[in-house]
């Protein structure tokens, strides 16, 4: 089954305990649990990962996207200044969703930019769990037109 990446940066690991209105009442367990059925249903297998360490997040990229076809991250607050990060993604070539449970274009000036964002396909921003899936999904897509074009 191809690899998909799902990565969660910084304070993720306390979903559940942080503010339900931004991020919704899911466990950081409990998300994965469902973007796995859903990326199942899509025939990819999901290896998840979850640090609040840029540079382990550089690390896993590095070595784990060698045996991936697509990542899904949510950097958490890496996103808005992880030029690692950043870096890291550019360099796995891989499509790349991002996606945050809140709306960063609602909250605080400095949350509206992403600069991690700047190295994914697409951003979804906003709909909690509802995200993951359709990052799935996007992915999907996006993966069955490279491979028909390839095809000719
Ligand atoms: C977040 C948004 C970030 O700005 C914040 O630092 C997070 C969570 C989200 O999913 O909405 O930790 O990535």
């Amino acid at each position: 089954m191809d690899k998909i990446l799902l990565i969660h940066g910084a304070n993720l690991n306390f979903l559940g305990k942080r503010n339900p209105e931004l991020y919704g009442d899911l466990t950081l367990a409990e998300l994965v649990n469902i973007t796995k059925i859903e990326a199942e249903i899509c025939n990819f297998e999901i290896v998840d990962y979850q640090s609040n360490h840029e540079g382990d997040i550089v690390d896993f990229l590095q070595v784990e996207s060698l045996k991936s076809v697509g990542i899904i991250i949510n950097p958490g607050a890496f996103s808005h200044y992880s030029y690692a990060i950043y870096d890291a993604l550019l360099d796995t070539s891989l499509p790349t969703i991002e996606v945050h449970l809140s709306n960063i274009e609602k909250r605080e000036v400095w949350r509206r930019k992403s600069v991690t964002a700047q190295a994914c396909i697409g951003i979804i921003c906003g709909k909690k769990e509802l995200g993951y899936k359709e990052a799935i999904r996007i992915l999907e897509d996006h993966l069955q037109s490279v491979r028909s074009t390839s095809i000719g």
